[in-house]
């Protein structure tokens, strides 16, 4: 039986992985928001006031009403350029602004007119000119459809939950009669009866045990009661609110509500769809689950050490886009709200005929997954996007919040981090260690121990006496350093950040307006409000050169429990009630703090360059958007296999989601791997987006070396293939940075026409030409591989066809084969039709690549035809896009000609790397000359090659084919 192993927490505690999170966090039932939309989503009902329809050159708005209240909402509908549709809805004359989301779109989204027509059966008709998409929209009930090319794809309010809780003012009407000693208050809980009566010695009491002064409107506000003071105040009642109203109590936390009850809550029904994933961050499946019969999923940035495996509880970040997909047709709905959300999934069946449409010849059945969003606070601001493809999705999301950031290529190669590397020497062992036994990497990272008392911007002068140093030696090596800067200041009135912060007014407050104090690394601690733009801009600041005492340029940086994380908050993160800069409560923003921190570390890293060098920036939590800024990576998780294999769905979640730059701690955070986990973990981080090992403090140390020659052999070698495919990734990234293409992806993104990679998680695709096939077992001899390509989209090939990499063995697309492994490596397959860049060599960091040169990879699709594209720039400025400096090539092979032409005219960059090596995978027959021309009217030069019969296999080697010129290879 396996011992049930435990981790040490942050406080010392001893804990089963998974278990914490039991009652430190919240379940579902335990959220006031979530109760009441689920009691009364449903029950009540909207109808749409269609006769004030207004259309105007960017949207469409009507007036819904509640059919009992008679509140109005106001709809507005846009249809965007490139295949969206918006749905907002707002009070139409909220008593105060309601929190709309800043600064995650890019911009204003790029609309088109819509024509409005009567639709038939009191419906009205908004038609996009482009796109060919439409939205009808019924009366009574309100319910509003989209479609595309005649099918409605998704329905919005089918299930009549649209509940929006108008604001209100607090209820001092609730006091009905004031005097010495007694007060006759309302309750404001309306499954109480109407009236409570206090005596004044019961009011005494609640005064002295629960009430607090605050500028704010709170639970109740009463004028002169208090004898000590005349001015207003306002009095906590305990139990009287039972519907977590205008309070909400957690264990011991009290959650003043100053606007009172404003959740928002609204249904889509996604037609015809069975398999939906994203809304990252949980440690759960690539598919999301039917959640009727247990918790909805959550998105609420917070801190879960160990977090437990298949919970729907929300982790570090959040990334509220659901995408639905089935054959033919690929959807997302994009719910921007950054207040606490939850989301119900239920899969349900229909009849087609129910849909409208064109009518249907036959009544069918068919799937449809019903989705029930619920936010705490904010407006309804959705986006239907509509594909049809996956890369479509993909690419309507990031015109809506932008593509990755183009990381400098030195961020792609390996990390080396522990909590804590100890000093400087210990630095200077650990970088000399790998170049011992010629492991590349790139860069080496400090936890919070290099601080003085965990005081960011600031070095422990006994550990790192001179840190600039440090920094110059490993950049002498081409290596950079990384340190980690968290949001939380220790309140230390001679800590000069501490003093200026304060000073400058850059502090969350508590809702009494104070500023506000939480426990975490160095004990008492103010937190910065990343929300202010000043904030932002005072943040940045901190990291310029001559600021930031001991940084160089080869300083970069991580930040860290910006959920926030705190100690001693409600389940381990800010109070809702804390006030940020505008007067905005924090629950209104929650899940956008974290985004907003690496927002501004990265400004700073550009600052400091005047704005010349790509930044590095590191996150823990963050929102959609964050791409723009940075790497994410999944937080603290175990060593143990199963944490091992739920990183791979959970990476392919943040990758469908826009957050393509995504990694998981190597080797887990927790815990001490045996030596073949460790081993697994870099073979399955090499093929990952961001590479980086890393532990806790309390683990034993984990050097590459430090377990054998085998392992140390197998691990040099999973990090050197992953320098040696280094230009197929930077070229991967160059595509995601231009095109939204996630670097890694779900199968189903690749082959959207074959049902069974619809549920695949263990394999996916790095590009659209690797399948990666990490080994997430102990002992394991064999992978099983279901080979995909009958049917396929991405590519027009009747017949896929795969060849393993290192075997160079053929398979045919609609195969299941056993592939034997051993521990030296994984399986990794290259899809028929590609061509892959690679180096010839892996050097001992990214710096090194620029002088080594390629090889490429040609696979044959069964056409005998193969293409593939390769980028380079300088791997570090921003001239690719200030200067054009750049170089976009585009191999392709076809008519048994390897050709290599430019694909961008606009690029000028001299890569001085030529081609070398080039090997053809799946040639018919041995060729009798292999030719190549350099440039047009140049002679032809024979080549000498190599031919293996057995796997039909043809190298050619010492080429010399400039990178940046037109040559063909030719193939007789
Ligand atoms: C929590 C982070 O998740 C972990 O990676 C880091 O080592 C510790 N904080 C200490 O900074």
């Amino acid at each position: 039986m396996e011992q049930i192993q435990t981790v040490t927490t942050t406080t010392g505690e001893s804990v089963v992985p998974g278990d914490e999170g039991k009652d430190k966090f919240k379940k579902c039932d335990q959220i006031a928001f979530y109760r009441r939309q689920k009691q009364l989503a449903g029950s009540v009902r909207y109808h749409a006031l269609l006769d004030t329809l207004e259309v105007s050159e960017t949207h469409a708005e009507l007036q819904l009403q509640h059919t009992h209240t008679e509140a109005r909402l106001l709809l507005q509908v846009c249809g965007i350029k490139g295949g969206a549709v918006r749905v907002k809805i707002n009070e139409l004359q909220p008593i105060r602004a309601r929190y709309e989301v800043p600064d995650v779109l890019i911009g204003e989204p790029v609309t088109q007119r819509l024509r409005a027509e009567p639709g038939g059966g009191g419906a009205v008709t908004l038609s996009a000119e482009e796109g060919g998409f439409q939205v009808r929209i019924r009366g009574h009930p309100f319910l509003l459809e989209v479609e595309s090319e005649g099918e409605v794809l998704v329905s919005v309010n089918a299930q009549g939950r649209l509940h929006f809780e108008t604001l209100q003012t607090p209820p001092t009407q609730g006091v009905s009669s004031v005097d010495s000693d007694k007060v006759v208050l309302h309750t404001v809980d309306p499954s109480h009866d109407a009236v409570e009566h206090l005596s004044s010695k019961r009011l005494q009491g609640l005064i002295k045990g629960s009430y607090s002064i605050c500028s704010q409107a709170c639970v109740f506000q009463i004028r002169n009661i208090c004898m000590e003071t005349n001015s207003d105040f306002i009095l906590l009642f305990q139990g009287e609110d039972s519907q977590g109203l205008w309070k909400e109590e957690f264990k011991t936390f009290l959650d003043v509500k100053a606007n009172g009850p404003s959740s928002v809550g609204l249904d889509f029904s996604l037609h015809g769809f069975e398999h939906v994933y994203g809304i990252p961050e949980h440690a759960d499946t690539l598919r999301l689950k039917n959640t009727r019969a247990g918790e909805p999923y959550r998105l609420y940035n917070l801190d879960v050490f160990a977090y437990e495996i298949h919970s729907r509880l929300g982790l570090y970040g959040s990334v509220p886009l659901l995408l639905g997909h089935r054959l033919g047709r690929t959807v997302g709905i994009f719910w921007l709200n950054v207040s606490e959300t939850l989301l119900d999934i239920g899969n349900e069946t229909e009849t087609e005929s129910s849909l409208q449409g064109p009518p249907q010849k036959k009544r069918r059945e068919v799937p449809c997954t019903e989705l029930h969003w619920m936010s705490e606070s904010g407006v309804i601001d959705a986006f239907v996007l509509l594909g049809p493809s996956p890369l479509d999705v993909f690419r309507q999301f990031a015109a809506l919040t932008g593509s990755q950031a183009l990381p400098p290529l030195f961020s792609l190669g390996y990390h080396q981090s522990r909590w804590n590397y100890e000093d400087e020497a210990d630095v200077l062992a650990v970088d000399a260690g790998f170049d011992q036994r010629d492991i590349p990497f790139d860069v080496i990272w400090l936890d919070i121990e290099h601080t003085d008392g965990k005081r960011y911007f600031t070095w422990d002068s006994k550990r790192f006496p001179d840190p600039a140093r440090l920094q110059r030696h490993l950049q002498r090596r081409s290596r950079r350093l990384v340190v980690i800067s968290d949001p939380h200041i220790k309140v230390d009135p001679d800590y000069p950040l501490y003093r200026d912060a304060s000073e400058q007014g850059c502090f969350v407050r508590d809702r009494a307006g104070r500023v506000f104090e939480g426990s975490c690394w160095p004990g008492p601690c103010s937190y910065l409000d990343f929300t202010s733009p000043h904030v932002r801009d005072w943040y940045s600041s901190q990291f310029a050169l001559n600021k930031y005492k001991g940084s160089t340029d080869a300083l970069f940086v991580w930040n860290d429990m910006n959920e926030p994380s705190v100690f001693d908050g409600p389940e381990q993160t800010m109070p809702k009630d804390a006030v940020h800069c505008g007067g905005w409560e924090h629950r209104e923003l929650h899940n956008l703090y974290g985004f907003y921190q690496h927002w501004a570390t990265m400004e700073g890293l550009i600052r400091r360059s005047n704005g010349t060098e790509r930044p590095f920036v590191l996150t823990r939590s963050f929102f959609a958007g964050s791409q723009r800024f940075g790497a994410v990576w999944t937080g603290d998780n175990v060593a143990s296999w199963d944490y091992l294999k739920i990183s791979i769905p959970m990476l392919l979640t943040l990758s469908i989601t826009g957050i393509s730059f995504c990694g998981a701690d190597v080797g887990g955070f927790f815990q001490d791997p045996e030596p073949e986990l460790l081993v697994r973990w870099y073979q399955a981080g090499a093929l990952q987006p961001f590479f980086r090992g890393h532990s806790a403090m309390q683990t034993k140390r984990r050097e590459p070396w430090l377990f054998g020659d085998e392992n140390t052999r197998a691990i040099r070698d999973a990090i050197r293939e992953r320098y040696r495919l280094l230009p197929y990734w930077y070229s991967l990234f160059h595509r995601a940075h231009c095109h939204a293409e996630p670097p890694i992806r779900p199968l189903w993104v690749e082959f959207p026409g074959e049902i069974q990679s619809f549920e695949m998680e263990d394999k996916y695709m790095i590009g659209n030409a690797l399948l990666a096939c990490p080994v997430t077992d102990a002992g394991v001899t064999e992978v099983n591989v279901l080979f995909l390509g009958s049917g396929e989209v991405s590519l027009p090939v009747c017949l896929q066809f795969w060849y393993d990499i290192r075997t160079f063995r053929r398979f045919e697309g609609g195969t299941n084969t056993s592939v034997p492994v051993t521990l030296d490596s994984v399986p990794l397959f290259q899809r028929g039709g590609t061509i892959v860049p690679r180096k010839t060599k892996a050097g001992r960091s990214t710096a090194c690549l620029s002088s080594i040169p390629f090889d490429l990879t040609v696979a044959l699709d069964s056409e005998g035809c193969a293409e593939g594209e390769l980028y380079v720039d300088d791997g570090h400025s921003f001239n690719y896009r200030t200067k054009q400096e750049f170089t976009l090539r585009r191999f392709t092979f076809r008519n048994k000609t390897l050709s290599c032409s430019c694909a961008d005219e606009k690029g000028q960059f001299q890569c001085v790397c030529s081609v070398e090596r080039v090997v053809f995978l799946g040639l018919e027959a041995k060729p009798s000359a292999v030719i190549v021309q350099q440039g047009s009217g140049v002679r032809e030069k024979k080549k000498p090659f190599r031919f293996e019969e057995e796997t039909s296999m043809l190298t050619v080697e010492n080429l010399k084919l400039k990178t940046v010129h037109s040559w063909e290879l030719k193939i007789k």
